[in-house]
């Protein structure tokens, strides 16, 4: 491996700052609190923090909204808080990685705000602006949606001309064609590695390349959603893009960063050209395959995953990417609702046991994991009880707009309730004292009333918990060569609750066992070698040893075995 690979080897931690730790009392996460909980955080052993927007924002979308990309958002602190968590990070063997949020700025970014001034104003065409259509020009220019629901267009009366928003209305999609635009953004990331972070995970990145005529979307066969994604997702020029990127503003530099790319859409024939080291555009790219399984002709229709498409999916991307390209491999993060109600078991009796089996099919995959706060507590979904509990805007809009329309509120909050990105936002749950150790003051948003049994200090002191399981895979990935750079070879693809694969690397061989269910599995039938495995070593189970390596397996368990 030379320097340049080091992510392989690596764990991601990310932070939502609004939601980690506040320092100040008002309620809200903050830098300062981040830095309070780095020993935490060095104590897991993670090797990179990546965090969420913390830029000047009106926070429409919680940060993902930027109206200036050079400056920290006060509710989250100041500059200098920053220079002082990358540094003291970094005193720690913790490197910083920040969002980059470029396919739209804020409507309150100046950029933005002298674009619609006027027709003639420099920066017009640094947004998507189109007049309308219709006989009165009334009409949206295309019949786009938004990802937040409703069209992706609005009429701006200052001009009577529209600008998209691919995203909510203050976040109008800005115009990658415009080589001005381009500029900006890479001497403004160039601004941030010359302050020490080490990289960017780019948001929604495979659609800053548009189609520029624009055209009408056919309707998605089995979607609700008029969606214009073949015209924006990894578009006509992105590849060109993301190498003028690299060359621009990661070229040259002293150590290796680290850029990871958000991007809905992306199939594995794609993930290679835009992974393989030698086209020079990102180190990995966040797929989301597996986190739409189970999920109906609307976004909202979600039903329990079948274990067999999971391992399917997750299959290919390994057999995709297993010789030219990397992946990034994750269940959670602040858009998902917690992995362990989603494709484990949140019953009490099954909780931990399915939390540490997440964990241990995933970071036994070949790729970079990353952890979100508080999976590796095996945190849960919230019970929210009613509309006003969820916050986010996009189930706020999807609510109204439903509601509207004449659908049941109670079938609808049942949807949210599985399915909200507010699962993921709550708290996190530091100890049993009141809300969670989270804040002094009334926490934005509700903490989970779980947090009495369920937090970082009752695992930190407790030898079984998730957070220690999840400490020695991290620990693992560091130690064992295999991990980070053998083969992945799925076993029983057919199984309907045993997830078993294997990783070779010169010479040596694991294999990994979980059974994703509640009852107990007999492996008789399904382990090959048998006399080979039932004398291995075990690197790492879940619950207490077995009888035997290949003893049938208790409900939920899952073992990690070096033959
Ligand atoms: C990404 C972010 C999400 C945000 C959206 C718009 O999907 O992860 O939180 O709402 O982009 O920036
Ligand atoms: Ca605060």
């Amino acid at each position: 491996m030379t320097d340049d690979q080091w992510f392989r080897e690596a764990v991601v931690y990310q932070i939502y700052p609004r939601s980690f730790q506040d320092s100040n009392g008002d309620g809200i996460g903050d830098v300062p609190g981040i830095i309070r909980r780095l020993d935490y955080l060095e104590q897991l052993g993670v090797d990179v923090v990546w965090l969420s927007p913390i830029y000047t924002s009106p926070q429409d979308d919680n940060g993902y909204d930027i109206a200036d990309y050079q400056d920290i958002d006060p509710t989250f602190g100041t500059l200098a808080d920053v220079d002082s968590l990358i540094e003291q990070a970094h005193a720690r063997g913790i490197r910083i990685v920040m969002d980059l949020v470029v396919n739209h700025t804020s409507d309150e970014h100046p950029w933005f705000v002298e674009s619609r001034s006027s027709k003639d104003n420099p920066k017009r065409d640094w947004y998507w602006w189109r007049p309308g259509r219709g006989a009165e020009g009334r009409d949206a220019p295309n019949n786009w949606e938004s990802f937040f629901s409703g069209p992706a267009w609005e009429l701006d009366e200052a001009t009577g001309e529209y600008y998209l928003h691919l995203f909510s209305r203050k976040q109008p999609d800005l115009n990658w064609e415009n080589p001005e635009v381009r500029e900006a953004v890479y001497a403004m990331m160039r601004w941030w590695l010359d302050r020490g972070v080490d990289g960017f995970r780019m948001d929604v990145i495979n659609m800053i390349s548009k189609d520029t005529a624009l055209p009408d979307a056919e309707p998605v066969p089995g979607s609700s959603m008029v969606f214009g994604g073949d015209h924006f997702l990894n578009g006509p020029r992105i590849h060109e893009f993301l190498r003028e990127m690299h060359a621009s503003v990661f070229e040259g530099r002293p150590e290796k960063l680290l850029t990871v790319g958000e991007m809905p859409g992306v199939t594995v024939e794609d993930a290679v050209l835009y992974t393989d080291p030698e086209r020079h555009e990102v180190d990995m790219v966040f797929q989301f395959e597996h986190v739409g399984l189970g999920i109906g002709a609307h976004k909202w229709d979600r039903s329990r995953v079948d274990l067999r498409d999971l391992k399917a999916s997750l299959g290919r991307w390994q057999e995709g990417l297993a010789k030219v390209g990397w992946n990034s491999l994750y269940w959670n993060n602040h858009d998902q609702p917690r992995a362990v109600s989603r494709f484990g078991s949140d019953a009490p009796e099954h909780r931990v046991a399915s939390a540490k089996l997440l964990g241990t099919v995933l970071h036994l995959h070949r790729g970079t994991p990353y952890v979100y706060q508080g999976e590796e507590l095996g945190m849960t979904n919230v019970p929210f009880a009613t509309a006003a509990d969820f916050l986010d805007i996009e189930s706020v809009n999807y609510y109204a707009l439903a509601v509207a329309a004449g659908g049941d509120a109670e079938h609808i909050l049942a949807n949210l309730r599985i399915g909200s990105r507010d699962n993921a936002r709550s708290p996190m749950q530091w100890d049993d004292t009141t809300n969670a150790g989270f804040t002094t003051g009334q926490p934005w948003s509700a903490t989970n009333p779980n947090y009495t049994e369920i937090n970082a200090a009752a695992a930190v002191a407790d030898p079984e918990s998730v957070f220690h399981h999840y400490r020695r895979l991290i620990e693992l990935r560091h130690t064992e060569p295999a991990i980070a750079h053998g083969d992945f070879t799925m076993l029983a693809p057919d199984h309907p609750t045993l997830y078993a694969f294997t990783r070779s690397h010169e010479g040596t061989d694991l294999l990994v066992l979980a059974n994703f269910s509640g009852d107990e599995l007999d492996l008789s039938d399904t382990i090959t070698e048998p006399d080979r495995w039932s004398a291995s070593t075990m690197l790492l189970g879940n619950l207490a040893d077995p009888a035997s390596p290949t003893a049938p397996l208790r409900p939920w368990e899952a073992r990690l075995l070096k033959g």
